[in-house]
């Protein structure tokens, strides 16, 4: 399948691997990016940008397609080094970066004067259009339905993807929700020239996750994600278990009131815990709604050969039998 995005990254298929702080890793980013789509290391996973390089030549002994790095700005005082990350992808010989998280405005000319393409990922057509103004190449557009941070405003993909198409001249793709070729053909259809998947990549056998999280993930239902940290303009999307149950009462009391330190214990340092260790109530971790979707780990081969046979299958048997059957009055 071609489209602006496949040409841009040079991939096989429509299909980006998100960034996953602690599951983008080698062994995941090379078995998307062997499947033919775009797999991601997650750069801020590793603690040093020399871990960063060392993490890429890894993945680079993994596959000879091409690979991505998430680059995600934090809203936090102590910055990570992030020249030196820059620097490791680019002498690193990485030709895509996902940025995410905040405006990437001060990056994007170094990216792109390593020869990086960037796809800037975000929650609003305002943001999009922004990094549009700023060079980027591609937008991820995530909306309501995404894992993680979501922003604000609350749009759902069928609304926030038709204003992408009528807004944008860069091609952007569609972030969140999607997990068969329902989900690829729905976003092609609503004008995205792609996909990209976080939560259904998780649970795939390469993830470098914890069984009892991808078992977590099978067991929940559509129903099982919560919405936290608004009052601190810190909104994300997770998957309940008891630490979250306590963070959303913390939040119903407190109000607006309701101050980082309140639920520090259930959102700091629990990423590793869950996803490494599988103390599946250590803490809020990022899951989208797709997770109702989800009933399988397969391999990365798998997942992503039937989303294209089952995207192909749609287009060419369903809509093309009911566009044949359309009664021209
Ligand atoms: C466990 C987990 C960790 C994530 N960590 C990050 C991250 O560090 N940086 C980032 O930009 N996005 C992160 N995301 C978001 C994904 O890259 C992607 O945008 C999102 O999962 C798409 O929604 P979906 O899960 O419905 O496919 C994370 C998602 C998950 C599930």
């Amino acid at each position: 399948m071609k489209t602006r995005i496949t040409e841009l990254f040079g991939i096989r298929y429509p299909i980006i691997q998100g960034g996953m702080h602690h599951v983008g890793k080698a062994e995941l980013a090379a078995a998307v990016s062997n499947a033919g789509g775009l797999g991601v290391l997650t750069a801020l996973t590793q603690p040093t940008p020399a871990d960063l390089s060392r993490e890429i030549a890894r993945t680079r002994e993994l596959t000879d397609q091409p690979i991505g790095v998430n680059l995600t700005f934090l809203p936090i005082v102590n910055k990570p080094d992030y020249p030196g990350y820059v620097r490791a992808i680019i002498d690193g010989g990485v030709r895509a970066v996902e940025t995410a998280g905040n405006n990437p405005g001060q990056w994007v000319d170094m990216l792109k004067a390593g020869g990086v393409r960037v796809i800037h990922k975000c929650t609003t057509i305002r943001h999009a259009l922004k990094a549009q103004s700023l060079g980027v190449d591609a937008i991820s557009l995530d909306s309501w339905e995404c894992a993680g941070h979501l922003g604000d405003d609350d749009i759902p993909h069928f609304i926030h993807l038709a204003r992408a198409q009528e807004e944008l001249d860069i091609p952007f793709v569609a972030s969140g929700g999607v997990n068969d070729g329902r989900g690829l053909v729905a976003a092609l259809a609503l004008g995205a020239e792609g996909v990209n998947l976080g939560t259904r990549f998780l649970a795939t056998r390469e993830a470098p996750a914890h069984a009892n999280v991808k078992q977590a993930i099978l067991d929940a239902t559509e129903t099982d994600t919560r919405i936290i940290m608004r009052p601190l303009r810190n909104t994300e999307r997770v998957l309940r278990n008891t630490a979250v149950d306590r963070i959303v009462e913390k939040e119903r009391a407190l109000g607006d009131a309701v101050k980082f330190e309140d639920i520090a214990a259930e959102v700091v340092a629990v990423f590793p815990r869950v996803i490494i260790d599988g103390e599946m109530d250590a803490g809020a971790w990022s899951c989208g709604m797709v997770v109702g979707l989800i009933n399988d780990i397969p391999t990365c081969q798998e997942l992503i050969d039937r989303i294209m046979a089952e995207a192909r299958g749609i287009i060419n048997d369903r809509l093309a039998g009911l566009a044949a059957r359309t009664i021209v009055a």
